[in-house]
């Protein structure tokens, strides 16, 4: 056995050095990536030889991969997948649980205090607000209060999103617990004032502000543009486009480029086209979605060197869909923070986009220093995609964190009664009103087809 390795492993590592060879001669930039992942990973026993010569992406996953003690995340493999164990969802994403961990010692430590069913009511929000029950990996709706059609779609896909967790972790054989919790759809939570009746309401949310005092009752979820965003499109279909024009950085337009309403956050915004205004380095322009000016679909925007972010009203999804390019990815100082954002590094080694300031005053220099340094910016860029697009926003990714959060509040909050007696009337032989147990609430199948208020 050994004996056969030795043999094997110097033919492999030729394999591997031809097949890179072939990749570069033939320039495919997606297919000398999946090689690139490859590389650097010591050759653990139970990994084929073939995982490393061919394009892993298409072939069917090796029934090896599976075992947990030698698998080894790969993105052309796994990115889709949201069917991973808890070991490898700790394994591939090791510190993506930031905030999850924040809330649990929030509430364990700070604030010492189990989370009690009156703190998950919603009944301080007029609308957006969703009570959901998980029992046996399985979603139920409690309450949907009010969605109006800009929530329903949010709700829905935020539901579809929880849903696909939860499917996945029955895939996986992992059990999660029975957890009870609200979620507010809006952009902003807007959680009671210090005075309220009750002070332990704790909601989850897409966002939150380092600055808030709330802070600790905010317990962070993937927003609902992983499923799905009007400008982006769905999400999975957004990746392909995008991917679609892969480019090195030096092939791609030479500008920075921005598209957006500047309405939602003027303080911003509008610096950002005061200062890129007839630049020759920059396309930025504000979108008239009336009369459809400036419109760029999400995908062309990939097609230029730099793509810059902004916060909207509070986080703003875009980021993610921006993240999908192979560009270079500028962000200015953030306020509001996702569940993902503690993996944007500013500088060093691990740089992975490029920070400038709130009102754009150092955008200009920043780009024309990069524009003169293409290998600094290429390394950029390839850092943002190892770690964005193939590591924390994919839909692997998404599914591992819903889980640990369930595991995570179930440590934290009480366990729900899954079932509630009542009283119905059976008809037929035998019939009549008798009492029954049956699951509280409406299952997540169901309540896509009906009415979004409930009850
Ligand atoms: C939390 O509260 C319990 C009693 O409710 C107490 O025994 C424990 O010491 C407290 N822990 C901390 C960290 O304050
Ligand atoms: C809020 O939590 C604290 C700590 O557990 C508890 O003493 C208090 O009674 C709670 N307040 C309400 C209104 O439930
Ligand atoms: C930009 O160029 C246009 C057309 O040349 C000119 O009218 C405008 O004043 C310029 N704006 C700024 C801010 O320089």
């Amino acid at each position: 056995m050994f004996t056969a390795k030795r043999i094997i492993w110097p033919f492999l590592g030729l394999i591997v050095v031809i097949a890179l060879s072939t990749q570069l001669l033939f320039n495919t930039r997606d297919r000398l990536r999946h090689v690139e992942q490859l590389l650097p990973q010591p050759p653990p026993d139970s990994i084929h030889a073939d995982d490393r010569s061919n394009n892993a992406g298409k072939r069917p996953p090796s029934k090896h991969t599976q075992t947990s003690d030698t698998w080894t995340y790969t993105p052309s493999r796994d990115a889709d997948n949201p069917g991973l164990t808890s070991h490898q969802c700790t394994q591939a994403f090791p510190s993506l649980y930031k905030e999850i961990d924040r809330s649990v010692t929030a509430w364990s430590q700070n604030r010492n205090h189990t989370i009690q069913p009156a703190d998950t009511s919603v009944s301080w929000r007029n609308d957006a607000a969703l009570r959901l029950l998980i029992h046996n990996n399985k979603l139920r709706i409690l309450q949907a209060k009010h969605t109006h059609e800009g929530y329903r779609s949010r709700t829905r896909a935020t539901l579809s999103q929880i849903n696909r967790a939860l499917q996945g972790a029955t895939v996986a054989g992992w059990r999660l617990p029975t957890i009870e919790f609200s979620i507010v759809v809006d952009d902003m939570a807007l959680i009671p004032a210090r005075d309220y009746k009750n002070p332990n309401i704790t909601v989850w949310t897409y966002n939150r502000r380092d600055v808030d005092w709330e802070r600790d009752r905010q317990w962070v979820v993937p927003d609902f543009n992983f499923w799905h965003t009007p400008a982006g499109g769905d999400w999975i279909d957004a990746g392909d486009k995008a991917a679609g024009k892969d480019a090195y950085f030096v092939d791609k337009i030479q500008k920075a480029v921005w598209r957006g309403a500047v309405w939602t956050l003027p303080e911003v915004r509008e610096k950002l086209i005061t200062q890129t205004r007839n630049k020759t380095w920059a396309d930025v322009e504000e979108v008239d979605w009336k009369k459809g000016t400036y419109v760029m679909r999400s995908e062309d925007l990939c097609r230029y060197a730099f793509v810059v972010h902004t916060e909207g009203r509070s986080w703003s999804g875009r980021l993610k869909y921006l993240l999908n390019c192979d560009s270079v990815p500028i962000v200015h100082d953030l306020r509001f923070l996702t569940h993902y954002y503690h993996l944007l590094v500013p500088e060093g080694e691990g740089q992975n986009y490029i920070k400038v300031e709130r009102d754009f005053s150092d955008l200009e220099e920043k780009v024309q220093y990069y524009l003169d340094r293409p290998e600094e910016a290429q390394r950029i860029a390839d850092n943002a995609v190892r770690d964005f697009r193939e590591r924390a926003t994919t839909v692997a990714a998404e599914a591992c964190y819903w889980r640990k959060l369930f595991e995570g509040w179930s440590r934290v909050a009480w366990t729900p009664d899954a079932t509630e007696m009542v009283t119905v009337n059976v008809t037929g032989e035998g019939g009549g009103e008798v009492q029954e147990e049956r699951l509280r609430g409406m299952p997540f199948g169901e309540f896509l087809l009906n009415d979004e208020n409930y009850p």
